[in-house]
């Protein structure tokens, strides 16, 4: 544990009978070399009294915004600008929920929101709210932007019920902490363009051509590499997401849109990821009016650009990476579409399974690189496969330097 000496950490403590646990947690801490500042929600003070934290941890116990004797108002971002990480344990549901909207009505939201920091959360609920689907796409949402946050233990809770919802033991916390700390910056300063989500081709002012695209592997990546440390331009189309706060976002609607905004940001980058999901067609002649009546309509559709190839072929010293949504014969599609496009690396996904590829929370993806090399990773959170794909695009850098000599 020797990774926590002289760690600065916010330890955030939200309203569970859990909190007791969190005493043990901020021990461990400390233990381990790790300098604590506690911040303890109002509902947390409830189950156990700053005292006994401000003991442990040699410091005050943060807890009120808006306190006229203190500086809180201003301390919250000092303090997160310090901090080397925070944990929140126990996080229960509603601190989940106002973390994932961006409320920040406490000292110890307000300081989510400023930090910019690895970001822990071990949550603690009664039965079957970890398994609300308000919980559940909360969750999403803070893994999505690069948010660690823990699976709940299953076993007797302190309602009498035997559900998924008990904090998380110490030192799986501190092994999640560790982790999120040790994450490598080894993109540290590097343009990285990033596509996600669908695209809109209006057929009228009301109605459009689109797919299931739910932007969910596209945000990850970009998470990632900006948690790596890249200068992340995210270019989505439309989507619930909340863009990770490190990224630049530009907001696009239509292929053509999107096509403009690669072009413009791949020069100068020196990765672009394009994980969207573009349509191959728009209609050529939009109405500008809402198209009535219950006649028979034909469209008249056109192919849009292939953005990625035409990135490609402008040879700016980019990698260039695609996906390939495939739903038969991926591999050796895959292969076909690496070859068409001039990519370096292609990323497939098998788009007729309904637990991975669009719109799930997992995929699994095979990587195929102009090189000749393949590599099927197992299915996992678009998390843990958006930081797979980086270390594979830094492995491929590493080992072909010169790549533009074997185009
Ligand atoms: O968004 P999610 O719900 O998380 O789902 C993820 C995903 C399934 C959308 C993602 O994993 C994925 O497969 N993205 C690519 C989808 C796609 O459009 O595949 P494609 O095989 O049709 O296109 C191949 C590549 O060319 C893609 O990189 C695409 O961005 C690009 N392309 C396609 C058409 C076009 N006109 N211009 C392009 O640049």
């Amino acid at each position: 544990m020797s990774t926590l000496d002289g760690r600065e950490l916010i330890l955030g403590v939200t309203g569970s009978i859990a909190a007791y646990k969190a005493v043990y947690l901020l021990r461990e801490l400390t233990r381990a070399g790790a300098r604590v500042s506690v911040c303890l929600s109002e509902h947390a003070r409830e189950f156990v009294g700053p005292l006994t934290f401000r003991t442990l941890s040699g410091r005050p116990v943060l807890s009120d915004l808006f306190d006229p004797q203190s500086d809180a108002a201003v301390e919250h971002v000092a303090l997160a600008e310090r901090a080397h990480a925070v944990i929140v344990a126990p996080a229960t549901a509603n601190l989940l929920g106002k973390a994932a909207a961006g409320i920040a009505d406490d000292f110890l939201t307000t300081l989510l929101l400023a930090a910019r920091c690895p970001v822990v959360m071990a949550p603690a609920m009664d039965g079957g709210m970890w398994e609300h689907p308000a919980v559940v796409a909360n969750v999403a949402t803070l893994r999505g932007r690069g948010v660690t946050v823990l699976e709940p233990d299953a076993g007797a809770l302190a309602s009498g019920l035997s559900a998924r919802g008990r904090l998380p033991e110490a030192d799986v916390i501190v092994e999640a902490l560790l982790t999120a700390l040790t994450v490598r910056r080894d993109l540290d300063g590097q343009r990285v363009v990033v596509t996600a989500g669908p695209t809109r081709e209006p057929i009228d002012p009301v109605r459009y051509i689109s797919n299931r695209s739910s932007g969910r592997m596209g945000y990850a990546l970009a998470a990632a590499a900006a948690r790596r440390g890249a200068l992340v331009t995210l270019v989505s189309g439309p989507t619930t997401l909340m863009p990770p706060t490190a990224a630049t976002f530009v907001p696009v609607q239509t292929a053509e849109q999107m096509r403009e905004a690669v072009l413009r940001h791949a020069a100068g980058s020196a990765v672009v990821i394009k994980a969207a999901a573009v349509a191959d067609y728009r209609v050529r002649n939009a109405a500008d009016q809402k198209i009535k009546g219950k006649r028979d309509l034909t469209l008249d559709l056109t192919p849009n650009a292939d953005i990625l190839a035409e990135v490609a072929a402008r040879d700016t010293g980019a990698f260039i990476v695609g996906f390939a949504a495939e739903t038969n014969d991926v591999v050796a599609n895959a292969r076909a579409k690496l070859e068409a496009k001039g990519i370096d690396l292609l990323v497939a996904n098998d788009v007729s399974r309904r637990d991975i590829g669009f719109d799930a929370e997992e995929n699994e993806v095979l990587l195929l690189d102009r090189w000749g090399g393949s590599r099927a990773l197992p299915r996992m959170a678009k998390t843990a496969v958006a930081d797979a794909i980086l270390d594979e695009i830094q492995a491929l850098r590493a080992a072909h330097p010169v790549r533009k000599a074997v185009r």
